[in-house]
């Protein structure tokens, strides 16, 4: 295992060969909001157990957060039913694409894990049972920043609109939902606090400090205070490993071999359990709707710092 004062020229030198890149992947546009985004940047920030950070490139541009919202929403919807979450949802990888309809119609409606889009309409609709729209957004956007120690996190309104406009898929997976009666609550109410959710915008630093959580086992550091219980840490970790980049979580497991969660934003957070939590940046995607250089970047990090979860 590489000491850990190796990690500080492993991030300058890792965002420095990451600014030289020419093939970036391509943008997200089919919110259209997303499509203006610049894709000439690229952030990394690793936090460590004493809450040090250590940050590379445009660490501190805040960028629309997109799915890795849903490692948020996991929590609160665990912690708000318990075990019990499992009867709404499923936790195996779904070997489709994030937006896939077609297992919901074998599935009878429902979802195959918490990550893919039908299976995070199942945790809004949890975490809406019993308040209005806005006061579970209210919960989920009090719950990051406390975990990120910032109360400057908000929603990004004109992303918000834009998904609202223009989410179709969503609608027609939320509706899909509901026909079988795996929905609680109104579908518009569902699509509107998952749309809003998606829109958070942060940056690496921030989301890689609310991330401690998960990295040192439901603590905010090994002393920090408690968030939530081991056990339900390393199990929301093994279902970012398993299915936190879609169909691509093989081929992620496989290459960084750390739990992570992707966003069509282009960001990836990801846990080192014990050591750090990670965040990288980077808005040009691959064909699975995950980051390009966020992966190759993290791949890089994980071998230099010997932090495969599978061995050095
Ligand atoms: O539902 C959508 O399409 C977006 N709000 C979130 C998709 C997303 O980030 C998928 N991740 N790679």
């Amino acid at each position: 295992m590489a000491a850990l004062d190796g990690l500080e020229q492993a991030v300058a030198e890792i965002s420095a060969e990451m600014s030289g890149q020419t093939d970036r992947g391509k943008v997200a546009d089919y919110i259209p909001q997303l499509g203006g985004v610049n894709p000439d940047q690229f952030g990394l920030a690793v936090v460590l157990a004493d809450g040090r950070a250590i940050c590379g490139g445009d660490a501190d541009t805040a960028f629309s957060i997109q799915s890795i919202s849903k490692v948020f929403t996991l929590t609160l919807a665990l912690g708000k039913i318990g075990d019990s979450l499992w009867r709404r949802v499923g936790r195996e990888p779904s070997g489709n694409p994030f937006n896939s309809i077609v297992q919901l119609e074998y599935e009878h409606g429902k979802p195959r894990n918490p990550f893919i889009n039908a299976g995070a309409l199942a945790l809004a609709d949890v975490i809406l049972s019993g308040h209005r729209p806005r006061e579970a957004l209210g919960e989920i956007l009090r719950f990051i920043r406390h975990v990120a120690d910032d109360d400057g996190i908000s929603i990004d309104q004109g992303v918000a609109i834009s998904e609202q406009e223009t989410g179709f898929r969503n609608a027609a997976l939320a509706n899909y939902m509901r026909s079988y009666a795996m929905l609680d609550n109104p579908v518009e109410f569902v699509l509107g606090v998952y749309f809003h959710h998606c829109a958070i915008a942060m940056s690496c630093r921030q989301l890689a400090m609310a991330a401690r959580y998960l990295a040192f086992s439901g603590r905010h550091g090994p002393d920090g205070r408690t968030v939530i219980s081991p056990e339900r840490a390393r199990r929301i970790n093994a279902i970012m490993l398993t299915c936190g980049h879609y169909d691509g979580s093989g081929d992620f497991a496989f290459r960084v071999g750390i739990p992570g969660k992707s966003g069509v934003g282009g960001g990836i957070l990801a846990v080192v359990p014990g050591r750090a939590s990670v965040c990288v940046w980077s808005p040009g995607l691959d064909d699975n709707g995950n980051s390009r250089l966020g992966k190759i970047a993290l791949e890089r990090l994980s071998r230099r710092m010997g932090w495969s979860v599978f061995g050095a």
